[in-house]
């Protein structure tokens, strides 16, 4: 028998955007059909992700009924990548109007997410969109907005929640073996490769993905939202630009086409990657997207160094930072509690006593394979007056540290099945409240005063998460 029924997708749709408060279309039950999808982005990340797995995992639960990018050639290459047999469009309204589409998947650049979403909600669909939710207060506020008046669902791709190691972080916190929690220390850090990446196309510009304080951090803010189970309240923060763009000893356009191959560390070579050529430079012609462009660009203008303080509304205070340009890829983070303290960290180098391969790391986490290593990842449990203890977590390196194929399986594969105890879907409200602490980071650094969230939008933090 079919495990997936459209009445239970709509159900966990539901759930999974916000805690079930919102009402379910009913409308759309018991179509005995297959849930009708469009993808709009068809970048890298949507036509893997959200396009061919989802194509050849859940063929049974959905079909994508349109494709849309206004690029006309990644769009096509897309369609032809994911193994799709439906109509393309470069005009996003046209798609919506023609293909009544049930769920709108958002993929695209970070700045227009919320043109897709609104739209998407307006025209009566769910909407699930990538993060970061948007880029900007205004645009936060015109979401939530929307999200009021149409009463659609609306869900925000937070993978990370999904995956093992960050759910044990969050049993062990619920289980409260720590006591109240009074402090984090919280760092990130991109390698040198990873980092880079992100310098070489448009997340290096501030209106495209609101810089790393939002694209990146999204991330991270909503891990701690979510581990502390309370919003924040007050952000103080310091940024700069000190290691790519403007800083570099020499520039070019792209790598393609640069003098300085020889001499510049950050040389890529981008026509020993395939999928890049077809997916990106081979329609170039179009809009001008240079996928290999120089990190030390003139015109990059967001952060590469990052640092905050985050108050909650529960009153812990959180110490965060953002590397961009380490020698090796990793985190850490420390939760102190009036009972004790947790450390966990995921590959540092010298504490795993093993060389792991830096370049190949990022690809890795990204690769959604279907067959993934198993290795045991350590968090460490000290409780206040005894010896600490060392739990391993059965954890993997695909695909977000295995939380993508899990978020997809909440959605896809057990729609609507038992609570999760965990509260891993993430809705408007995190979506929002994520990206606002790195709103107020970037205001924070513009006005060199602390920002408190509630003068973002009209969201009032809470002590503890509805
Ligand atoms: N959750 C994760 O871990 C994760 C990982 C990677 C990317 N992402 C997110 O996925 C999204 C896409 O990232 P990517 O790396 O695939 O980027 P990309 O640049 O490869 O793709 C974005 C696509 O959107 C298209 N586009 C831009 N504006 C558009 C518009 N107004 N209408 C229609 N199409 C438009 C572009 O032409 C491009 O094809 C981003 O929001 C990013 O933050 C999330």
């Amino acid at each position: 028998m079919d495990k997936f029924s459209r009445r239970s997708f709509l159900h966990a749709v539901a759930l999974l955007s916000a805690g079930a408060a919102i009402p379910l279309p009913s409308q759309a039950f018991g179509l005995g059909r297959k849930l009708r999808v469009v993808l709009v982005g068809t970048g890298v990340r949507g036509i893997s992700f959200w396009g061919r797995r989802l194509a050849e995992q859940y063929s049974e639960q959905l079909e994508f009924v349109g494709l849309s990018d206004i690029n006309p050639g990644r769009l096509q290459f897309g369609k032809e990548y994911m193994k799709v047999d439906c109509p393309t469009f470069v005009d996003f309204d046209a798609m919506l109007r023609k293909t009544k589409p049930d769920l709108v998947i958002v993929c695209t650049t970070d700045s227009s997410h919320h043109e897709q979403i609104i739209k998407g909600l307006a025209a009566g669909c769910d909407v699930l969109t990538e993060k970061p939710l948007t880029t900007d207060e205004t645009k936060a506020q015109a979401i939530l907005d929307a999200e009021r008046k149409y009463g659609k669902n609306l869900i925000v791709g937070f993978n990370y929640r999904w995956s093992p190691y960050a759910t044990k972080i969050k049993e062990l916190l619920m289980a409260g073996e720590i006591g109240e929690i009074t402090s984090v220390d919280f760092n990130w850090y991109l390698n040198i490769h990873h980092g880079a990446s992100y310098f070489r196309r448009w997340h290096g510009l501030m209106e495209k993905g609101g810089s790393l304080w939002v694209h990146k951090a999204t991330h991270h803010f909503d891990l701690l939202n979510w581990w502390l189970d309370s919003e924040p309240a007050e952000v103080f923060a310091y940024g700069a630009l000190e290691h790519y763009g403007k800083n570099g000893p020499f520039r070019g356009t792209s790598c393609r086409s640069c003098a300085h191959k020889k001499e510049c560390d950050y040389y890529w070579d981008i026509t020993r990657d395939s999928h890049a050529m077809n997916l990106y430079v081979a329609h170039e012609g179009h809009d001008g997207y240079i996928r290999d462009g120089c990190v030390y660009r003139n015109e990059i203008d967001i952060y590469d160094k990052m640092s905050a303080q985050i108050r909650y509304a529960n009153n812990v205070v959180a110490n965060y930072s953002l590397t961009t340009y380490s020698p090796f890829e990793g985190w850490r983070i420390a939760f102190n509690g009036h009972k004790g303290r947790i450390e966990a960290w995921l590959d540092i180098p010298w504490m795993k006593n093993e060389n792991l391969d830096q370049a190949s790391l990022h690809a890795a986490e990204m690769q959604q394979a279907e067959s993934t290593d198993v290795i045991h990842e350590p968090i460490v449990l000290y409780k206040n007056w005894q010896d600490y203890k060392i739990i391993q977590v059965a954890s993997e390196r695909a695909g977000h540290g295995g939380g993508d194929r899990r978020l997809h399986d909440s959605i896809f594969a057990n729609p609507g099945g038992e609570e999760d105890p965990f509260g891993r879907a993430a809705g408007v409200r995190d979506g929002v409240m994520s990206v606002l602490v790195g709103v107020a980071a970037r205001r924070s650094i513009e006005q060199g005063k602390a920002i408190k969230i509630d003068t973002l939008t009209d969201l009032k933090p809470m002590a503890k998460r509805a």
